[in-house]
This record gives C-alpha cells, sequence and structure tokens, in this order.
C-alpha cells in the first residue's frame, strides 16, 4: 500500500477501511476517500485505455475538470477523482469509450428549488473564504459554494508556511491551518450558508445560477454574485505527456497533502515556478525523492527561498533546460531533458535521461472566469477575485477577497463608504513579483548567539519581524518586500526560524563553546531522518557543500511540526550553514539526440487524442477557427469541454504565424461540467437494473 503514514505536518484521520473491487482484485480503501486516490494507495496507475489508439491513462487533474482518470465503477462511467468508493464497488478499468447507463421510462418529475440570496460566492477557496467572512460580519444573506467535500481549495493542499504579512494574511502559517481557521470563522456567521459538494454548472441569461448539490439541481437568486473560482494548470506538449505517471502538480498535491497517498518513489519537475517549487517541497515532505526539476528561464521564477530550501535538500535544478519527452510502456520510467538556446529551442548534445516513475507537470495557471463572463452577459453585479481574477499568492488571493467583499456591500447598499485605496495598493505589494537578489548580509556579530538570516530576494513577507520578542529584526525599509536585518540581542528562542515560510532563518550560539558554536537548524522533512548523535551534511545557503557535522540536539516543536536540528560547527562554517542535506545529487544519463522524434505525434488534445501534426496540419490548411478545428480534428471536443487544450491549441496557431486577431474562439458551452440531463427537471429515473429487482427478477 502507498499511503503516507509518517508525514512531518500532516497526521493521517482515523477512518473505516472499505473493500471494493478492482478489475475483480479485491482492494481497500477510506471511507470518503475518491476512488483515484484509493487506486493509486493500491498501486494501480492505469484507470483506462483511449477510444481511439488503446493508449494507457491514469489521473492527471485530480479536480474534475479533465476526464483521463474515468473508470467504470458499479456499472458507471464515473471521473475516479470527484467519486468516493463504497463498500463492495466493483470498479472496472474504462476500456474505449464511455456507454451511458441502460434507464428505463422517467418515473417522475419533480421541481426545482429557487433560492434567493443577497450574495453568491462561488468557489471556497482563500479568496471566496475571505469574501464570506468579511459579508458575514455585516450579517449579509450570503451562501458559499464549493464543488470538493471541504472548504480552503488549494490552501487544504499547502503544508508550507505562507509568505505575506502577518496582519493581513497569516503569513507564517501554513496553508492547512490557515483554510481550518476561515473556515472555523464561518461558523461565526449565520447569515452564510456555505454548501460543500455543490458544483455550478451554469449561469443563466435570467440572471439565475444553476447548482448541483450532491445529486440534487437548485437554482440560486443572487443580487450579487462573486466569482471566486480560482484557476486550473496549463497543459504541456511533449511526446510522452499524456502516460500514467504525468500529473498536474495540483493533482500531486491532492493525492500527496489531502489524501496522503504516495504515487511516487521518483519524481520529476518540470516548472521552476513557485508551484514546481513547493511541490519538489512537498514531495521530498511525503518521502518521495526528487530527481531534478527544470526551468526553461535563466533563473526560477518562484521565489528564491523555494528554490533554495530544496537544492539545500539535494534537489538539483536545471535553469535553461527543457523536456524533451518522457518514456515508459505503461507509464514513466524514464524523463529526458536537454539545454534550451536563447529562443528556447532544445541544444543538440546536451540531452540528460533520468529514472522516474513520476513526472510532474507545473507550467503555469490560466484563470477560471467563465462564470464571470456569463454573470456579465446575463447583465448581474458581478464581481471577481483571487487567482480567477489574475494569478498570485494564496495571500494575496485573501486580501483580494476581502477587497470584493466591500465592493458587493457598496453594491447592495450596505456599505456607503468606498474601499479604502490603500488596501488596493496593498493587494498589489502581496502580488508583487520576486524583487532584487543579493547575497545574505554579512555577519559580524560581536553577539555569543544571534539569528542569521540566509534570506536575500525582496519578497512580501515578514513574519521574523513579526514574532522577535525582542524586535530586534526589522526590515530595512518601510515596505515587507524589504529584507530583515538583525540589529539587536537575541535571547535564543528559535522564533524566527520556527515562523519563517522559507526556513532560511538559522542561529548561531557561542554560549556552550567559544570555539566551536552549536548552529541551529529548522528541519520538516522528516522526524526519524536525523538523530541526535548522528552526522549530517551541511549545506550553504544555496546548497553549495559544507561538509559533515556531529548532531548535538534535536529538538521537538510539535506545535509548529517543526524540528530544530543542532549541530556542531566551526566559526569558519557557522554562519555559513544553512540547511541539513538529504539526498545526493543524481546526474542524469546522457542520451543519443532525437530532438525531433515523434515530435507530431505529441498529444495536444488529451480527451480526444488529437496529436500535434493533426493540428499542424489543420492550421496550415486555412482553417482559422477554434470551431472549425473542433470539427476537422476533433481537439476540444472530449469530455473536458476543451478546459486542457485550448491554451496549448492557441499557442500552436502563434507558433504558426498565426495572427491572434485572425482566431475565433470556441463557442461557449453553456454547462461547465458534465451533469445528467435529468437533474434539471429533477426527474427520477430508474435503472434497467432496478426495475428487474422490483419485478424479481422477471
Ligand atoms: S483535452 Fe479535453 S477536449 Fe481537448
Amino acid at each position: 500500500m502507498e499511503r503516507i503514514e509518517d508525514h512531518p505536518v500532516l497526521q493521517p484521520e482515523i477512518r473505516k477501511t472499505l473493500n471494493f473491487y478492482f478489475d475483480g482484485k479485491v482492494c481497500t480503501a477510506l471511507e470518503g476517500e475518491a476512488i483515484s486516490s484509493a487506486l493509486t494507495a493500491n498501486g494501480i496507475k492505469i484507470f483506462s485505455y483511449h477510444k481511439k489508439d488503446s493508449s494507457p491513462q491514469g489521473i492527471f487533474c485530480a479536480n474534475g475538470q479533465c476526464a483521463q482518470c474515468s473508470v467504470i465503477a458499479d456499472g458507471l462511467t464515473v471521473k475516479s477523482c470527484v467519486t468516493p468508493v463504497c463498500e463492495g464497488m466493483k470498479v472496472v478499468t474504462l476500456r474505449g469509450a464511455a456507454t451511458l447507463p441502460k434507464v428505463s421510462c422517467a418515473a417522475e418529475f419533480g421541481r426545482v428549488e429557487e433560492l434567493e440570496v443577497d450574495a453568491l460566492i462561488i468557489g471556497g477557496g482563500p479568496s471566496g473564504l475571505a469574501a464570506a467572512v468579511e459579508l458575514g460580519k455585516l450579517n449579509v444573506n450570503t451562501l458559499i459554494i464549493d464543488d470538493k467535500d471541504r472548504f480552503g481549495g488549494k490552501l487544504v493542499l499547502q503544508t508550507h508556511r505562507f509568505f505575506g504579512s502577518v496582519e493581513d494574511c497569516y503569513a507564517g502559517t501554513r496553508g492547512v491551518e490557515i483554510a481550518e481557521k476561515l473556515g472555523g470563522q464561518l461558523k461565526e456567521y449565520p447569515s452564510v450558508k456555505a454548501w460543500a459538494n455543490a458544483c455550478c454548472l451554469a449561469v443563466f441569461s435570467d440572471k439565475k445560477v444553476g447548482v448541483l448539490r450532491g445529486g440534487t439541481y437548485c437554482l440560486v437568486r443572487p443580487k450579487a454574485v462573486i466569482n471566486a473560482t480560482g484557476a486550473r494548470e496549463k497543459s504541456l506538449a511533449f511526446p510522452g505527456n499524456t502516460l500514467p505517471g504525468v500529473y498536474g502538480a495540483g493533482a500531486f498535491q491532492t493525492l500527496v497533502n489531502r489524501d496522503l497517498v504516495r504515487p511516487a518513489k521518483k519524481l520529476f519537475i518540470v516548472g521552476g515556478g513557485n508551484v514546481g517549487l513547493i511541490a519538489a517541497y512537498h514531495a521530498l515532505q511525503a518521502g518521495i525523492q526528487v530527481v531534478g526539476l527544470i526551468e526553461a528561464l535563466p533563473e526560477c521564477g518562484g521565489y528564491k527561498v523555494h528554490a533554495d530550501k530544496i537544492k539545500r535538500l539535494g534537489v538539483p535544478i536545471y535553469t535553461r533546460h527543457t523536456i524533451l519527452r518522457a518514456d515508459g510502456a505503461n507509464g514513466v520510467e524514464t524523463v529526458t531533458i536537454a539545454g534550451v538556446d536563447a529562443k528556447f529551442s532544445p541544444l543538440p548534445g546536451t540531452e540528460r535521461t533520468f529514472k522516474a516513475d513520476t513526472l510532474l507537470i507545473a507550467v503555469g495557471l490560466n484563470s477560471v472566469d467563465e462564470f464571470h463572463a456569463q454573470a456579465r452577459e446575463a447583465g448581474m453585479d458581478s464581481f471577481i477575485c483571487g487567482d480567477a481574477e489574475e494569478i498570485a499568492e494564496a495571500s494575496a488571493a485573501m486580501f483580494s477577497g476581502k477587497i470584493t467583499a466591500h465592493k458587493v456591500l457598496k453594491a447592495l447598499g450596505v456599505m456607503a463608504a468606498p474601499v479604502p485605496q490603500f488596501w488596493f495598493d496593498r493587494l498589489q505589494v502581496l502580488k508583487s513579483r520576486p524583487g532584487a537578489t543579493g547575497t545574505p548580509a554579512a555577519k559580524a556579530h560581536a553577539k555569543l548567539v544571534y539569528p542569521v538570516l540566509h534570506c536575500c530576494q525582496e519578497i512580501p513577507c515578514n513574519p521574523c519581524v513579526t514574532v522577535c520578542p525582542k524586535k530586534s529584526i526589522k526590515l530595512a525599509g518601510d515596505s515587507i518586500m524589504d529584507l530583515p536585518r538583525f540589529t539587536g540581542e537575541c535571547i535564543g528562542c528559535f522564533k524566527c526560524l520556527l515562523i519563517c515560510p522559507g526556513l532560511a532563518v538559522t542561529m548561531v550560539d557561542y554560549r556552550k563553546d567559544a570555539k566551536n558554536p552549536s548552529v541551529a537548524l529548522p528541519f520538516e522533512i522528516g522526524r526519524g531522518l536525523v538523530k541526535k548523535g548522528g552526522r549530517v551534511r551541511l549545506t550553504g545557503w544555496e546548497g553549495a557543500d559544507l561538509g559533515s557535522a556531529e548532531v548535538l540536539d534535536v529538538k521537538d516543536f510539535k506545535a509548529e511540526n517543526t524540528l530544530i536540528v543542532i549541530v556542531k560547527a566551526s566559526p569558519e562554517t557557522a554562519d555559513l550553514a544553512a540547511a541539513v542535506k538529504l539526498y545526493p545529487t543524481e546526474a542524469g544519463e546522457k542520451s543519443a539526440a532525437e530532438l525531433s522524434k515523434a515530435e507530431d505525434e505529441t498529444i495536444i488534445c488529451r480527451c480526444e487524442r488529437v496529436s500535434l501534426g493533426e493540428i499542424r496540419a489543420a492550421i496550415r490548411a486555412g482553417v482559422r477557427d477554434l470551431n472549425q478545428l473542433k470539427a476537422v480534428t476533433r481537439a476540444g471536443m472530449g469530455a473536458c469541454g476543451a478546459k486542457t487544450c485550448s491554451s496549448m491549441l492557441l499557442n500552436i496557431f502563434r507558433s504558426e504565424g498565426v495572427d491572434a486577431k485572425e482566431i475565433t474562439a470556441f463557442t461557449r458551452r453553456p454547462l461547465f461540467v458534465e451533469a445528467p440531463l435529468g437533474v434539471f427537471s429533477d426527474v427520477k429515473c430508474r435503472t434497467e437494473a432496478e426495475e428487474k429487482a422490483d419485478w424479481g427478477g422477471f
């Protein structure tokens, strides 16, 4: 079983164990678990074989967006990532096209309930929850819906501490804990109704919003609607991109951090933004080796503290590199990368192949803003916040949710005053891209004990300043983008080490031994990995090897889920030591150049398995309308409604030299996700099996 039982931050919930069947074999699951997670926990990676060419498919998004994880469960084709497993359920690999269940006549039609609210919030992630809390404070009749079984959105997948400011967005607190805090606050406001497992299907021209909650459909009539629908991940085109074992970053974090199942032993990551860097750290926390991370740009786009944190643990980061392909018979077995030139073209002779069973794609996000567009078309008072408005950190999303709630208060006439300008200014700071990077400040301390701040890139972050009981850590200027500096007295309390989201603070202590100082290092990978009396390898702030050191003590701060590892150092290394290294770096094997191999066979539309070559041919034949492209190639025709392939299709038009103005966009589908047609009239249908059972089998 691939379950994570010893996570340094997350504790497995005690849940009943169930038995179910997969292709006739008995498997076990936890009560309420998604089928996809249960299958992964049982070591199963292939969920279906595609109808077009029988290619094996596994889970990709784990978010109900694509349909790659479809299986047959008790006779029905379902998306396994959003369908809970039940005792005795018979799950079967989907082979070929999904078929509809046979139903007999409609038994009875019902009535669709309608509900009036002042504000409807679509999406219960960081921005939606923050907006709901603000509306709740002023007793506004609010409904917040989320399609998952718990609120928090991506927060529930984040085990690391957040950046930002302590006053505005819980900086220094882990994402999972922020989700609990915001969810708990909602309960204090009786005017806010929160519906989990409630999926928005569409916003209609009569200003009603269709919501499917469980199996029941209802229409909501809001005076204002807040779209806090977050973002979906971008896909990437390369040979092997649909193999089982290729995941979006969100899917990987869902399996590892929400469901505590381990989908990989050796992971390779594409993308050096914050999502890719954090996912690498989450993998390490889950006991998964990260054999490499690539970024096409000269520098990682994510925070340097995140990049340094994983480098120090032994993860090699290859900038100016791209993925050439993933290979394997029934899943990922190897990943081949190459260096790129200034135009991002692979450089022959620079290929390397790594052994990896899983490949994580973290190449950016697209806003999910379809409902906002539908609501605007319908003439509704519609607002948008968080990633749905602009992709940024969750700290900024929370603050934008708060601002948006105040815009709604004004629109509803509850508040007369406009949103203060300084809130917008603060939001801009929270959304800031990383600023200038320097080297860590010189540490010419005459103190016997002092913190060393290894943080050297301007990012919006201030928890170390806020937490110091002696107020000895100060920002170099007035903005939270300014770098922190140690200026006064240190009492060796470890508080700045424990709160730093980048694990970028250590503490040097000469009090016991004037010649051999000790260094305290924060560590949150695994409790059993470092022991008092043992030896560890030390690394500098960017991962440089500093040799081995004796572990003098390991202090377990359980409330913070962080260990402080105290090692013996020399005066030369004490100020430089930033972390304990976990893995030796693996060098990829040089592989033969096959740069152009199978490029045209790369799958772009994964639902319909339409290749780059087919799409290029259509574009070269003059197709400029995405709807025509769909008719000609079936790209965009699949179960995900083109959510996965549309941005890649636009990229291909661009790479073929087609001006964006010439392209006609897809006609928007009326419904956001698949829904049984019967729900719109609350019809009760009976399957043939039920009918037979009622007739005693005749
Ligand atoms: S990937 Fe789903 S329609 Fe293209």
